[in-house]
């Protein structure tokens, strides 16, 4: 049987690690969030005083990077596998605002990106993977055999990021989690090193008006259409 990787980028909040996870689900594939790991690293940097809203030692994160072991393990009752640092499962703590206010600072560093690049490519090596992220398709994988896009406005998905982080009971306001998209979306886009743009060669979804069915049906389409 045919085996492919999948590659899907886009801004945040665009829904794709739903999507992923539907597509690794239905061609029992592995489903890898690269936003989970730089994240984990990103709470590293918080808990260890690297980090805070009036500094970042760089300098100092990077000398303790060798000692940042990033793992997934996979939960069968949520149906994913969820992100451990240093050997605790830290799936909760890595979704805060806070954390989302710092992570585009950190994915920023060229020696954090060469990290996690380098674990993301071993794991895919054997395909049969999805991947979700801002440089799959241009850095990690450029050679995946489907690459996917996704964007929205930023008010849905500021929206749809505010009614998750409501659903786990945290307390935001839509404002500020607004704020927090789109300051995201100018640092992903104006980085330096690997900044979110779309490859060539990918597909670009605008799921703004699209339902998930409608959206999986759309991307199941283009994976039948490749290993058929
Ligand atoms: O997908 P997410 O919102 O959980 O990602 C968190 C941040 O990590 C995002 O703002 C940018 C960064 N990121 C990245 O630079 N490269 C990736 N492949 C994945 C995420």
């Amino acid at each position: 049987m045919k085996k492919m990787t999948i590659a899907i980028d886009g801004f945040s909040s665009t829904g794709k690690s739903t999507l992923a996870k539907q597509i690794a689900r239905a061609l029992g594939y592995v489903y890898v969030d690269t936003g989970a790991m730089y994240r984990a690293v990103t709470y590293y940097a918080m808990q260890n005083g690297f980090i805070d809203a009036q500094h970042f030692d760089q300098a100092g994160l990077m000398a303790r990077l060798p000692e940042v072991q990033l793992g997934f393990e996979f939960n069968a009752d949520l149906g994913f596998a969820e992100m451990y640092l240093n050997g605790v499962n830290v799936e909760t703590e890595i979704r805060t605002l806070e954390v989302s206010g710092f992570v585009s600072k950190i994915a920023e560093v060229s020696a954090v990106r060469a990290k996690l690049v380098e674990q993301q490519q071993a794991m895919g090596k054997d395909k049969g993977i999805v991947m979700d992220g801002r440089d799959i398709g241009t850095v990690v994988f450029p050679e995946a055999e489907l690459k996917i896009f996704m964007t929205a406005s930023p008010e849905t998905r500021a929206q749809r990021r505010y009614d998750e982080l409501k659903g786990k009971g945290q307390s935001v306001s839509y404002d500020e989690v607004l704020k927090n998209v789109q300051e995201r979306d100018y640092i992903d886009t104006h980085r330096e090193d690997s900044p979110l743009v779309k490859a060539d060669d990918a597909v670009e979804i605008d799921n703004s008006h699209l339902t998930r069915e409608e959206q999986f049906d759309a991307v199941m389409d283009l994976v039948n259409h490749y290993l058929n």
